[in-house]
């Protein structure tokens, strides 16, 4: 049993962020849902951001948001979207138990949620698990830096960081928790949302698709 996601002031920073995302990461939302088609989960949805960005060849989103005030505005952007939306209440790990499991998905979307969520290596292993075979993965994930950038994760993650900002950690190796799992990585390349200099811990990007090989 999972614990509950419950972060009332974090969820209402993030709607106001997310209102407010600046053209680049407007733009890596849009790449990382290019080409996609057919049924596509999205896990930890947030406030639906991505929902306005899904190509006309998607014929449904399944989404899941487990914090009930980001639910809230996930729905009203699914009720908006071109697209059918459907939001459901539910963590990733819980995915494990989900009897609407069954008809397999096209693609699974992750963006800016596997550094927030409790285990990563579940989270990730049930989206292996509700794809077809040959179905993709598209994530766009902050990852872990290398030297004095990743020093400073370290301790960022081990202090306040998670407990400000929802459980997001800054420092976490998700390459390696994707093709841990048994995704075969077709396309990935890192990216910065801000300038190399800027002492932001969140701002080395990993945008990618891997598939579950046939
Ligand atoms: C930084 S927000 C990103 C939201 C959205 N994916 C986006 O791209 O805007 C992180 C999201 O992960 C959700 N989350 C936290 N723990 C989760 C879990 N265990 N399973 C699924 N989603 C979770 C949070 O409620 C929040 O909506």
């Amino acid at each position: 049993m999972t614990a509950a996601v419950d972060n009332p002031l974090f969820a209402r920073l993030w709607v106001v962020l997310a209102a407010h995302e600046t053209a680049k990461i407007k733009a890596l939302r849009m790449e990382n849902l290019a080409g996609l088609s057919g049924r596509v989960l999205e896990i930890g949805a947030g406030a639906g951001t991505n929902f306005a960005y899904y190509p006309d060849t998607v014929t449904e989103v399944v989404a899941i948001e487990p914090e009930a005030h980001l639910l809230e505005h996930a729905r009203a952007a699914a009720a908006a979207a071109r697209i059918p939306v459907s939001v459901t209440e539910k963590t990733g790990e819980a995915l494990a138990n989900d009897p609407a499991g069954d008809e397999p998905f096209d693609a699974v979307v992750c963006s800016l949620v596997l550094c927030t969520v409790f285990e990563p290596g579940t989270v990730v292993r049930q989206a292996y698990s509700h794809l077809r075979p040959g179905g993709e993965l598209r994530y766009l994930e902050h990852v872990a830096s290398a030297g004095s950038r990743g020093r400073v994760q370290q301790v960022a993650d081990a202090t306040l960081w998670p407990r400000l900002f929802g459980n997001c950690h800054t420092h976490r190796d998700t390459e390696s928790v994707i093709t841990g799992a048994g995704f075969e990585v077709l396309a990935a390349r890192h990216t910065w949302t801000m300038p190399r200099w800027a002492p932001v811990p969140v701002s080395e990007f990993a945008i990618g698709r891997a598939v579950r090989p046939s």
